[in-house]
């Protein structure tokens, strides 16, 4: 296996909070990641290399080896599942609530309650640990909009400040779990190239605590 160690970053409001992490551990792309087309990067580190993709894909590069090691948020990697996955480090960045929401006042849900969200697995394994029936329909955005639109009694999506929920005239209702930004490690690697994660790791834990 080559000691060269493939670092996938999830794009989007993660990377913004993400890059000024690595920079403390040390790791600083060789050039400006938003300027550029690229998906694959150098940085300052011949050993170290980034490629920038979509939040819901860093599991997959990390758990089938395509990149060693991940920034994902622990929403997407509830929904994707641990399987053939470490999470050595909470980075404490993006840091969310994954909730239930709905309209004020609603009237009562249908008996199957119909839940609209991108989470669907972890929405159906909530529901069912609740003892709720629930039918729950698979969307890629703006779940905010179905209950208006009366697609869905609910929705199951991120929380931060409210203000999407709020601009909607819908509340949050339960809270699923917390959300905060995790490192993710393809298992074998953990194993094969310890040598060469371990100061990593160790270096990016050094630099969430400085933060505290
Ligand atoms: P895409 O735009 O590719 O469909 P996305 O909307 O999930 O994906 P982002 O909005 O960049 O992508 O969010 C990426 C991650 O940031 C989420 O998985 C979550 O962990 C975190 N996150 C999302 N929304 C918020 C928020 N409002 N406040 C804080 N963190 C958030
Ligand atoms: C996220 C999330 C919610 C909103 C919650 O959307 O999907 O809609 O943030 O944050 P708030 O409670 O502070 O309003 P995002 O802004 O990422 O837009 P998206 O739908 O394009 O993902
Ligand atoms: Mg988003």
């Amino acid at each position: 296996m080559s000691k060269q160690l493939i670092l996938a970053l999830s794009k989007g409001r993660i990377l913004d909070e993400t890059l000024p992490l690595l920079a403390d551990a040390g790791i600083v792309p060789a050039e400006d990641l938003g300027k550029s087309r690229k998906l694959l990067f150098d940085t300052n580190l011949d050993a170290v290399k980034l490629v920038v993709i979509r939040a819901t894909d860093v599991p997959t590069y990390v758990q089938l080896g395509a990149a060693d090691l991940g920034v994902a948020g622990k929403d997407v990697l509830l929904e994707h599942g641990a399987e053939g996955l470490y999470e050595p480090l909470d980075l404490e960045i993006a840091k969310c609530k994954l909730m239930t929401a709905g309209i004020d006042g609603a009237k009562p849900a249908r008996a199957r309650r119909r839940v609209a969200t991108k989470f669907v697995n972890v929405a159906r394994r909530y529901y069912a640990e609740q003892g709720i029936q629930a039918e729950v329909i698979k969307l890629y955005g703006a779940m905010e909009l179905a209950p208006l639109m009366n697609l869905a009694d609910e929705i199951v999506d991120i929380v931060d400040t409210g203000n999407t929920l709020r601009a909607n005239g819908m509340s949050p209702r339960e809270l699923i779990a917390p959300i905060s930004t995790r490192l993710v490690v393809n298992k074998a690697a953990m194993t094969m190239k310890h040598e060469q994660l371990k100061p990593l790791i160790a270096r990016l834990a050094q630099a969430v605590e400085r933060r505290r």
